[in-house]
């Protein structure tokens, strides 16, 4: 017995690895799996097999996987070799998307209730068919955990062919991603044929300036089409009908957004009279919402739009309107004063409710961005929560359907990888862990209001994406984590697991020729600070699977006989942490620097003689003194908002003590309204009320430098000693101040 058991063993470890070259690798990771060992071999000989109903899934499946033998035939005869799609059983409990597969050596066989379920049967076996042209064999069963998992496209910041557009369809589709949100209209450019108002693509679809950049700078001129300098395109009805089609034979249903009550400068360039001035040239971007010729026009867009895209919902955008004009518009006074409202708000809500009425009754629901929730939310409106969380939970807690959307997990406009190392992007920072590690839904909710939860979805907006490979740059690999996010069962998902499948997904990809970001090398430094105890415990995370990490805590660059990062570990007082991945002894990745500070002013008091934004509060009155430096996203949780008025913070040191130095960080992102402070200014006291100015800094970076940059304004307070110490910075653009941390030395 014991001599035969460490034998066994080693059969046994031997079996597992041979089993792991044939394993079935698939995502969004399955909700059942079982790998069994052999091969199907697709030959000249293979047949394909089908019941009537899932004959256009087959026939697709043949061109996508390009078998040789692409003829279906019926299901009276039954081959050897084939790949047969059939029926299952109501006790299969598969509903619409779900599907069982077996994968034997002499037969695959596709089990599902509807053709989207077959469909997604055969989307995982396209991820399965290796270049010899064989399946590893097993059996799945596999339905989705959200019936709504979505991709957001903005055509109008960037115009992209149509061609493309079937291909992102079909790219998400074979990630069993099922609905795509065409946001058509916005600012920049309408790209809808509308046939009763032609002058919203002769003109509004065509614009000064080859990207969004350019038109911005030359003062957001729109052109005509055909004139030499003229940039931009549209969509015809009759190409918009392919793209639905071509998305219904994926599963894909395709969800038009024609954005209302702003974001409509484009329109209201064309067809002035639906503005609040009326006038050519009026720059003003929210219609007036109280003129009856904008639910005329309205009305009229969305009939055609209607017409054309047979999705339940119609998203009607609402977010982000000014609603600057409606405060002192005569007809939204007189409007405001009949209805009687008390605030802006109300009309927004007036506007989207009168909408929503008409949608209703041709038998349609609206969707919109989260402000609609704003004066009072329309009784069937379904809400995408983009601006965090809050708008979601408000929603199902007033029973509500909501889709998540918030921008810091899938905002793919923002980087996912160091901007040093990137293109040019919006700013903001959402890696493919953080993208994974997003759960739809909130843990505020109960299981009943849950249920509301219909999903989620990844938002691409373009403004710096102006050609299609850039798009699937940003999109690719982290569209796929959105998928196991949104398709895969909670306790399936795990990241390690993730990575490990993903490398074949690699391999899928570079087939498909898709322009993917590759996986970075570089580290990402976090540390969890222990103030009672002085020390910080720092991780250090990394894109790649099981990657080998040297480190140093003494400011030195990491080589290979640094220490070794095998977890976790402690760091006193105040250390600079270098880290980097290495490939063997050879270095990797940059090494990535975080300076941990335990400073004079950690753990203070801050006291906010001016308020900061309710916005981005960050971690309210502890933020300035935790600690914590901010990354490269403002809405990252560590840097803090100050929106319109100068910061002004006392700092209570508790005693009287001897200063050496004091500095503090600041963010500058002109394209979100982020500006430097034009001067910082130190003030000290001893009783907290009477202060004396010490130092001025000016700022010396111009506020036209458009990259994302930060800058620590710091002070040479040596000599001076006080118990209060008070941080003024002045906000002359009257935009956002956004803080990081006060470093008091
Ligand atoms: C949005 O990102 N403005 C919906």
């Amino acid at each position: 017995m014991l001599k035969t058991k460490p034998f066994k063993l080693v059969v046994l470890l031997l079996l597992i690895s041979a089993g792991a070259s044939a394993q079935i690798n698939i995502i969004p990771a399955p909700l059942r799996v079982k790998n069994e060992t052999g091969y199907f071999s697709i030959t000249e000989s293979t047949k394909i097999q089908s019941i009537p109903e899932f004959k256009d899934v087959a026939e697709l499946f043949a061109e996508q996987a390009s078998l040789p033998n692409r003829k279906i035939i019926a299901s009276s005869v039954k081959p050897a070799l084939a790949i047969r799609f059939v029926a299952a059983k109501p006790t299969d409990s598969l509903g619409e998307e779900g599907y069982i597969l077996n994968i034997a050596t002499k037969e695959v066989s596709i089990k599902a209730a509807k053709p989207k379920g077959a469909f997604y049967a055969t989307q995982s076996l396209l991820q399965l068919i290796t270049a010899d042209h064989k399946i590893p064999c097993g059996q799945v069963y596999d339905k989705p955990r959200f019936k709504y998992r979505g991709l957001h496209l903005d055509v109008s910041r960037n115009f992209y062919p149509l061609a493309f557009v079937k291909r992102y369809i079909d790219l998400m589709a074979r990630y069993k991603l099922n609905t795509f949100h065409w946001h058509l209209t916005d600012d920049s450019g309408w790209r809808l044929e509308i046939k009763a108002y032609p002058r919203l693509t002769q003109n509004a679809a065509w614009r000064e300036g080859k990207n969004w950049k350019d038109w911005r700078a030359q003062g957001e001129k729109f052109s005509e089409a055909g004139n030499p300098n003229a940039y931009g395109g549209f969509y015809t009805q009759e190409e918009a009908r392919e793209v639905v089609q071509y998305a219904a034979r994926r599963g894909v249903t395709v969800i038009p957004e024609i954005e209302t009550p702003g974001h409509s400068y484009e329109v209201l360039s064309a067809y002035p009279e639906l503005s609040c001035s009326g006038k050519e040239n009026n720059k003003e971007s929210d219609y007036n919402v109280a003129k009856p010729e904008v639910y005329t026009f309205l009305q009229n867009v969305l009939t055609e739009v209607m017409g054309i895209f047979p999705s339940k919902y119609i998203h009607i955008g609402g977010d982000e309107a000014g609603k600057a004009a409606w405060k002192t518009d005569p007809l939204c006074l007189a409007l405001m004063k009949k209805e009687g409202f008390t605030d802006v708000e109300q009309l927004q809500s007036y506007f989207v409710k009168r909408i929503e009425k008409f949608i209703v009754s041709k038998g349609r629901k609206i969707i919109g961005w989260d402000e609609i929730l704003q004066g009072g939310l329309a009784p069937e409106a379904t809400v995408m929560s983009w601006r965090g969380v809050q708008g979601g939970i408000d929603a199902a807690k007033m029973g509500h359907d909501v889709v998540m959307t918030p921008a810091a997990f899938v905002y793919f406009d923002y980087y996912q990888a160091d901007p040093k190392t990137e293109p040019e992007a919006i700013g903001g920072f959402v890696p493919v862990e953080k993208v994974y590690s997003y759960e739809p839904i909130p843990a505020e909710l109960t299981p009943e209001q849950g249920k509301f939860v219909l999903g989620a979805q990844a938002n691409l907006w373009t403004e710096y994406i102006t050609t299609s490979e850039h798009v699937e740059y940003m999109e690719y690999p982290r569209a796929i984590a959105l998928a196991e996010v949104t398709w895969s069962s909670k306790q399936n998902r795990n990241w390690n697991d993730f990575q490990r499948r993903m490398q074949s997904q690699y391999g899928y990809l570079q087939r498909l020729n898709v322009n993917y970001a590759r996986p970075s090398y570089q580290v990402t430094i976090v540390p969890e600070f222990i103030y009672q105890e002085n020390k910080a415990v720092v991780s250090i995370l990394s894109q790649q699977s099981n990657a080998t990490i040297y480190y140093t805590t003494d400011g030195s660059l990491p080589t290979a006989n640094s220490k070794l990062y095998q977890g976790p570990f402690e760091v006193r007082g105040s250390q600079v942490v270098t880290a980097a991945v290495f490939a063997k002894r050879d270095l990797k990745g940059k090494p990535i620097t975080l300076p941990i500070d335990f400073h004079k002013a950690i753990g203070r008091k801050v006291i906010y003689n001016l308020p900061f934004s309710k916005n981005y509060q960050a971690k309210k009155e502890s933020t300035l003194t935790d600690g914590y430096r901010g990354g490269i996203s403002y809405g990252d949780g560590i840097w803090q908002g100050i929106e319109t008025n100068d910061l002004d913070v006392t700092i209570d040191m508790e005693a009287s003590v001897d200063l050496n130095s004091l500095s503090i960080g600041f963010m500058q992102l002109i394209s979100q309204g982020i500006y430097l402070p034009s001067y910082v200014k130190v003030l000290i006291s001893d009783n907290g009320t009477d202060f004396k100015e010490v130092v001025l800094l000016n700022n010396d970076i111009p506020d036209t430098e458009s990259q994302l940059l930060t800058k620590d304004f710091k002070f040479d307070l040596k000599g001076k000693k006080a118990r209060y110490v008070r941080i003024v910075a002045q906000d002359k653009q009257k935009g956002y101040l956004f803080v990081d941390e006060v470093i008091v030395y």
